[in-house]
């Protein structure tokens, strides 16, 4: 393509080394709609007649056909997506093929496809984070009443409902969807026309493209709009994010899974075996997914470093932007799908999550504000709760065990009454506040959630 300045053969090494056909070939459909809209732009402009337009949105179309059905020969001699088919297309149409590239670089052209490419990413992104949400929901649903100890420090710390556990992972994923709409207004922003760095005396109606392609604006600096990596920054950091919730509930999930814990049941289809073990029932899915968060976040740090030192504008490193990208995506894209598809399947244990919250020490914070609803300053009432835990520790004997003269032992404002504090019902159903585990509050949050997911 460039055979004009050049006495000798490209190295086959550099071929190698510098070839992005083996992956960028999937940027096909965006190259093919970009070059249509460009075309447009040249026909507006007198460089390209009507006829000659037609013959290469149609030799375009063809050309995405064969790609589809796979017969197309991706030829590694010619680099990358941009090259293979416009050299097909001239092969095919002749002069009006060799005219596509009038006042247009790869430059340009490399950064449109990638931007529609992400467009179309963050919606089919943001469509798998619902349906991970909507598992998330609907196992709430089915288990609407279980309860399992809420933990700090991974200690027990107070009873909450499973479904509100749950319903925390559906927040982060929804926040992780608003990231991703966020980046989409830096993404959705129409670079072509900024040549290679400064634009073409040849003048296009960018606007037209822009309106063709669907983008609501254009870049308005042609050497940032050929420079800029900023938007797939931003993708990346969004799914390292989206991996790294998907870790923390990764965790939780083995956790459940285990013997200790046995609060979930994943199904067979969604674990694994161990070749030695025969007993073994392993929760592969939540491990690859908490492994995978690994790489992405890896794959924001290539491209960080990879864009950190470089002048002003286009460099060639810029071509390793997409690798990491297209990684992330398709790990987080089989992530988000499977662990949905074992979180549909999986079963709660409600037996075993109601003992395991059974545990009265639970409940020793609701017994600290029985105390400060009749008087007790708080950190009174924290010192008296406990003296009564080292107390029940050293009798073995539980709160609800106990008689009121021994709780009043450490506090004459223990009534009769305290007592009714000592079921997980009370201590649930008294947290009202918004955002607390009320059953009356997650059932609230369930609905807003069924009505926000559809
Ligand atoms: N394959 C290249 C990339 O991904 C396209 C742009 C090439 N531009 C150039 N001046 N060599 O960045």
């Amino acid at each position: 393509m460039w055979k004009g300045r050049f006495q000798t053969q490209t190295s086959s090494l550099l071929e190698q080394f510098g070839e992005s056909i083996s992956f960028d070939w999937r940027l096909y459909p965006y190259d093919v709609q970009g070059s249509i809209a460009h075309a447009a732009a040249l026909r507006k402009a007198g460089i390209l007649t009507a006829d000659e337009e037609q013959a290469i949105a149609s030799g375009l179309e063809e050309i995405r056909g064969e790609i589809e059905a796979g017969t197309f020969e991706f030829q590694t001699s010619l680099e990358d997506i941009h090259m293979n088919i416009e050299k097909a297309l001239t092969d095919r149409i002749g002069p009006a093929g060799a005219k596509l590239h009038t006042a247009r670089s790869r430059n340009d052209q490399v950064a449109l496809d990638t931007r529609l490419y992400c467009r179309a990413e963050i919606a089919r992104l943001t469509d798998l984070l619902t349906g991970m949400q909507r598992s998330l929901v609907a196992l709430s649903r089915r288990h609407p009443d279980a309860v399992v100890p809420g933990y700090t420090h991974l200690q027990r710390g107070q009873p909450v409902l499973f479904a509100h556990h749950l319903l925390a992972y559906v927040e982060m994923f929804e926040r992780d969807k608003q990231r991703l709409a966020d980046a989409l207004k830096r993404v959705n922003v129409m670079p072509l026309g900024s040549g290679a760095l400064a634009g073409s005396t040849i003048v296009l109606d960018r606007e037209m493209v822009a309106e063709k392609l669907g983008f609501p604006s254009v870049t308005t600096n042609s050497m940032d709009a050929v420079s800029d990596r900023d938007y797939i920054a931003e993708i990346l950091f969004a799914l390292s994010m989206v991996g790294v919730h998907l870790s923390r509930l990764s965790e939780d999930v083995i956790l459940w899974a285990s013997a200790e814990f046995a609060f979930i049941e994943l199904s067979d289809a969604h674990t694994t075996g161990s070749s030695l073990m025969p007993q073994k029932k392993n929760p592969d899915i939540a491990e690859l997914a908490r492994g995978k968060s690994g790489r992405l976040v890896g794959n924001l740090m290539s491209l960080l470093t990879t864009i950190k030192g470089l002048p002003m504008t286009y460099n060639r490193d810029l071509q390793e932007d997409k690798e990491p990208l297209f990684d992330s995506i398709d790990h987080v894209s089989i992530a988000l799908e499977l662990f949905a598809e074992m979180m549909d399947a999986a079963k709660v244990l409600e037996q075993n999550t109601r003992e395991a919250t059974d545990d009265p020490f639970l409940l020793a914070t609701d017994l600290a504000d029985y105390l400060v609803l009749h008087g007790v300053p708080f950190r009174e009432a924290h010192e008296v709760m406990g003296q009564l835990t080292a107390y029940s520790i050293e009798q073995n004997k539980s709160f609800r065990d106990m008689s009121l003269e021994e709780f009043r032992q450490f506090s004459n404002a223990f009534e009769q009454d305290a007592f009714d504090c000592l079921t997980v019902e009370t201590a649930l159903a008294a947290r009202q506040g918004i955002g607390a585990p009320s059953p009356a509050r997650v059932a609230e949050q369930l609905e807003r959630w069924e009505k926000l997911l559809g």
